[in-house]
């Protein structure tokens, strides 16, 4: 049984259909890219994986529990086995690194301080920043500041771990590191990544799996070798990074989505 289930999944917001039939499983212990044009629903898809956003139709499953009906209260558990990076890892400035590696460990679990100050060493030495416990996301580079991010999902131990983005807007080393870090937290931890990239050199070295979404629907996916092979030209010019021809695409490129 797949851990994570999309069926005939609807979503619209207003005239704005995002999802019309979205079906996609996933695998526990998989890491699974999904690619996809600006604007297309890759970001969605997360949101109403993790209850943030609310499905017009169609069921989602999550260890074979239907979620999509739960209220506020009843999503709570599954919040607490799903941790989601969200583009930009929006730390809080305010707060120092152990702050906010801590705070969801504070909020959502009941967990003595010795525990929480022990997971939050174990996240920050497992992405390579131990020393930066005591800083000040002012102090750190935005590489740093990602990395912290996910120090702070991985101090929740998740099954699952959403990254939305995980490296737009680093430099090219820092990507690498941020690669090889999910990597490395898949097998540390054999936890199942869903991973929102539209880098392309990123998705061929992190997936098991690769998912293509265009215009609410998964138009393909497999392995990597199986996805460089498709032969629909929305899918290999978007592989191999040719600018999409798609209307909607070229307008958001333009003016900004
Ligand atoms: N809360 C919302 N309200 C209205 N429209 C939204 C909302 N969230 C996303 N959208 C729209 O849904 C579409 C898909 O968005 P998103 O999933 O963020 O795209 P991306 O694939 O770039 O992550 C876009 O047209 C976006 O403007
Ligand atoms: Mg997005």
């Amino acid at each position: 049984m797949a851990l994570i289930e999309f069926e005939h999944v609807k979503k619209a917001f207003g005239p704005k259909v995002v999802y019309e039939d979205l079906n996609l499983s996933i695998e526990a212990g998989e890491a699974l890219t999904i690619i996809g044009g600006s604007g297309m629903g890759k970001s969605v898809m997360l949101k109403l994986l993790i209850g943030l956003l609310r499905v017009d139709g169609g069921v989602i499953r999550f260890g074979g529990e239907e979620v999509q009906g739960k209220n506020e209260r009843e999503y709570g558990p599954v919040r607490r086995r799903i941790a989601m990076l969200f583009q930009g890892a929006a730390l809080f400035d305010s707060m120092s690194v152990r702050d906010n590696v801590s705070y969801g460990l504070r909020e959502h679990f009941q967990l003595a301080q010795k525990e929480i100050d022990e997971r939050v060493i174990k996240s920050l030495t497992d992405v390579g920043l131990p020393e930066t416990i005591d800083m000040m996301p002012s102090d750190l580079s935005q590489g740093m500041r990602k990395r912290v991010g996910l120090a702070r999902a991985l101090a929740i131990r998740p099954e699952v771990l959403l990254y939305d983005e995980p490296t737009t807007g680093l430099d090219p080393v820092s990507t690498e590191r941020i690669n090889a870090l999910i990597l490395e937290t898949k097998r540390l931890y054999n936890v199942t990544s869903i991973v929102v990239t539209h880098d392309m050199s990123s998705a061929f070295q992190i997936s098991d799996r690769i998912a293509m979404v265009h215009k609410g629907f998964i138009i393909a996916s497999g392995t990597v070798e199986e996805i460089k092979r498709v032969t629909d030209p929305r899918v290999k010019d978007f592989i191999e990074g040719r600018a999409p021809e798609d209307d909607d695409v070229a307008t958001l490129l333009r003016y900004g989505g």
